[in-house]
């Protein structure tokens, strides 16, 4: 593993699934890390690594390299309530809220905060490609990611660097996106969803997380990046691309049928997460020359579905 110029890093919501991939690869990197959670006393990191609640911020922040801010209630872990809705949006605007005014009394504070969002801000737009100047679409996540960025962006005012990185679906092994998009494939039921000409920007972890620190010590990162990899798919290409890894085959069932059934099954959920999706690329990265190690889905399902 590389060095790194950071050397302390606080982490906050980071004992989710990008939380756990991150923590670790900046322990491995020598770097400390304190990371910050609701439930300090139930969580196990790696030596190096320390869990802190969300009380006595000012005096974690101060002197700290960078402040990560992935906290959250998981956007995709349940239908959209009204009350489920509030909890998703305040969540998020509060946590940073709570993370910039802590800056804010700090007599030593933190260079950088990398702070999590979401490409639920864009508008699709149809197979057009989305890149960092694309404006925010209507609706509940991008209103929700509009009023996270800009709590973020209030450390601006500090003289903390920000930098936003607008996460796509994050395909790891452990969580998220991929096991659940696997199970009916592996079960030969897997079809595409809906007109299947949407699209499915995602992201390998390994390369998030190589984002999330690059965005941490490089000073060049400010403002937003996409965290999405370079060749954004169809949610049709995507599932073809999957079946034929898992060696199965697909239904084919029409997208009247998989529309109606993802809407009664998830609500409001289905159709923003699940039957919209922009082509998101990630211009600015690339023009600050960040590598993605994994930048087909072909070679990030190779590693994942080995
Ligand atoms: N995974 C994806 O595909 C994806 C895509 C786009 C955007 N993102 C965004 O990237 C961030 C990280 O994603 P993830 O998949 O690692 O999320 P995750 O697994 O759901 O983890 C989020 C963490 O946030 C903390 N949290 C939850 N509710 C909170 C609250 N009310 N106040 C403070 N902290 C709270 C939790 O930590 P404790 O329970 O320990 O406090 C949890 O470990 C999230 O904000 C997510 O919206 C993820």
């Amino acid at each position: 593993m590389g060095g790194s110029d950071l050397e302390r890093v606080v982490v906050a919501g980071g004992t989710g699934l990008v939380g756990r991939s991150l923590v670790r690869a900046l322990v491995e990197r020598g770097v400390q890390v304190m990371v910050l959670t609701r439930n300090p006393e139930r969580s196990s990191f790696p030596t190096g690594a320390t869990a802190h609640g969300w009380d006595h911020l000012p005096a974690l922040l101060g002197g700290a390299d960078a402040v990560i801010n992935l906290a959250g209630e998981g956007i995709a872990d349940r239908r959209w309530s009204a009350k489920r809705k509030t909890a998703l949006r305040t969540s998020r605007t509060d946590a940073t809220a709570r993370l910039v005014g802590a800056m804010r009394a700090c007599s030593d504070r933190p260079s950088a905060l990398v702070n999590a969002s979401a490409i639920g801000f864009y508008v699709p737009r149809g197979s057009d490609p989305v890149d960092e100047g694309s404006g925010p679409g209507l609706g509940f996540l991008p209103e929700v990611c509009q009023a996270w960025e800009a709590e973020a962006m209030q450390a601006r005012a500090l003289g903390v660097r920000v930098a936003l990185v607008r996460i796509g679906v994050v395909l790891a092994r452990e969580g998220g996106a991929l096991p659940k998009m696997v199970q009916p494939v592996r079960w030969c039921m897997g079809c595409k969803l809906g007109s299947g000409h949407q699209g499915l920007s995602w992201i390998h972890i390994d390369d998030l997380v190589a984002m999330l620190m690059e965005a941490a010590q490089n000073p060049a990162w400010l403002g937003v990046f996409n965290g999405t990899a370079p060749q954004p798919l169809s949610n049709e290409a995507f599932t073809r691309l999957l079946a034929e890894r898992l060696h199965r085959p697909l239904l084919p069932v029409p997208g009247l049928l998989t529309t109606a059934a993802t809407k009664l099954l998830l609500g409001e959920m289905a159709e923003t997460l699940l039957l919209q999706g922009a082509f998101v690329v990630p211009e600015r990265s690339q023009a600050l020359g960040f590598q993605f190690r994994y930048p087909t889905a072909a070679s990030a399902l190779q590693d994942l579905l080995p």
